[in-house]
């Protein structure tokens, strides 16, 4: 539990870790290569371990040294079986992901998570699988424990996926590199394209085109990847919890460096903007195939906002932060079509909207939709349940900063998952927090 009081301003320059999308393909990329690749800027996070014990187990060397990170991987097919299970903890992404790629090598493995991600979908990553023929034994069909057999001499399959799914996008990808053919996924919207950029930069070749459907990505089977030296910019949906604060916080002026400026990763960005926030991007450049940026963010008054649906898929994990911001905001803020909300690391749209009714916010709600009035004051008082729910967590945290009486957060340990240095950030640009309390 967290005590969390309002901050006076918030000012200075900040660094946050690494991007966690980015930082688990590159440890999977890494395995996927003959010889070393080493990465910088890792994020150290639970989930980004949960995928370098996964390789490791699958045969890859990982390892730590001189503040960067070495991965010796076996090449594509290269995979071992493990001897224990697959222990993904609450990583959706290491789940997804590992599961496509270890799917089209001649390997079994079990997978199982922690009780949160135990009740995500994964028929979605399943269905797919099994068109190439991949044998998925799952809970339910679609729920961990999963036991996972591979195959030998996989056909390409030509998908049309009904979701807007980065993993489901990659694993299906990462299966395609070890089959005979050419994979052709399908998907409606561009969802975040680090794993096509990456493949890139290990020497692999992937097209994608826009069609009047969406966007197709054409995959060559049986490459062969180089390793790589690998910088990871620093990760937009932490920034976003910092962007949002100072946002709020009156008198406030951060700067927050090297952030991910990723096309599929900047919707935030750009609805903070329409609602009138004060940010300015400085020091573009382009770091391992993706643009970064430094971003000054000053405290500003924002006005509600119809957030486009087609941002919906480059903000996806960025709507917990975003209803705080809307309930500072004057006037309503309307998000629709966000019904993958509800399979994320909690029912997002539920956890949200139940501690902002708590905090006396009008929000309103239904299975893909979630309206939130604007108040002047946010009263405070409560005790918030995060739902154990990383982003949560980070999201009323940053509401209580603004708060009139403070806040207390049901628990913090989630945040690890994502963003172990959070509070230890947060406070070096000012934020006033408690001493944190064993839960
Ligand atoms: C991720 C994709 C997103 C996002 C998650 C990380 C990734 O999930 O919510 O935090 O690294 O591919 P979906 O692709 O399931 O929307």
């Amino acid at each position: 539990m967290i005590t969390v009081y309002k901050s006076k301003k918030l000012s200075g320059f900040i660094s946050i870790p690494g991007d966690k999308s980015i930082s688990h393909r590159a440890i999977i990329f890494g395995a996927l290569c003959v010889g070393r690749t080493t990465v910088r800027g890792l994020l150290e996070s639970e989930d980004v371990q949960r995928t370098i014990e996964a390789v490791r187990q699958l045969g890859a060397k990982v390892d730590k040294k001189d503040g960067k990170w070495e991965v010796y991987g076996f090449g594509v097919g290269g995979f071992t079986s493990p001897e224990n299970v697959i222990d993904c903890g609450n990583s959706g992404t290491t789940c997804r992901l590992i599961m496509g790629a270890i799917s089209t090598t001649p390997i079994s493995a079990i997978f199982v998570g922690d009780k949160s991600l135990s009740q995500r979908p994964m028929d979605r990553v399943i269905e797919p699988l099994s068109e190439i023929g991949v044998k998925c034994s799952a809970r339910n069909g679609s729920f961990l424990p999963i036991t996972l057999e591979g195959i030998s001499s996989a056909m390409p399959i030509d998908f049309v996926s009904k979701v807007d799914s980065a993993q489901v996008k990659s694993a299906i990808l990462l299966a395609g590199l070890n089959s005979r053919g050419t994979t052709k996924y399908v998907e409606r919207t561009l969802t975040r394209d680090h794993t096509e950029r990456m493949l890139i930069s290990f020497g692999g070749k992937i097209k994608t085109e826009k069609t009047a459907n969406g966007y197709t990505h054409y995959l060559e089977g049986l490459q062969e990847l180089k390793p790589q030296e690998i910088t990871v910019p620093s990760d937009p949906s932490s920034a976003s919890f910092f962007i949002a604060a100072a946002l709020m916080v009156e008198g406030s002026d951060i700067t927050i460096r090297n952030i991910c400026m990723n096309e599929t990763r900047i919707g935030f960005l750009k609805v903070v903007n329409k609602m009138g926030a004060r940010i300015e991007v400085n020091n573009k450049k382009t770091i391992c195939g993706e643009s970064v940026a430094d971003l000054r963010v000053k405290y500003s008054r924002l006005k509600g906002v119809k957030v486009p649906e087609s941002l919906v898929a480059s903000m996806i994990d960025e709507f917990p932060i975003l209803s705080v911001l809307a309930a500072l905001a004057e006037g309503k803020t309307e998000m629709n079509q966000i019904a993958e909300l509800k399979v994320k690391e909690s029912d997002r749209i539920v956890s949200m909207c139940k501690g902002l009714r708590q905090c006396g916010v009008d929000v309103n709600f239904g299975e893909d939709y979630m309206t939130v009035k604007g108040m002047k004051e946010i009263r405070g008082g409560q005790l918030i349940n995060t739902f154990n729910d990383h982003r949560i967590a980070m999201s009323f945290i940053c509401l209580a900063q603004v708060a009139q009486k403070p806040i207390t957060i049901s628990e913090t340990n989630s945040i690890s998952t994502s963003f172990p240095e959070f509070i230890e950030k947060f406070k070096e640009i000012g934020a006033n927090l408690s001493n944190q309390m064993n839960q």
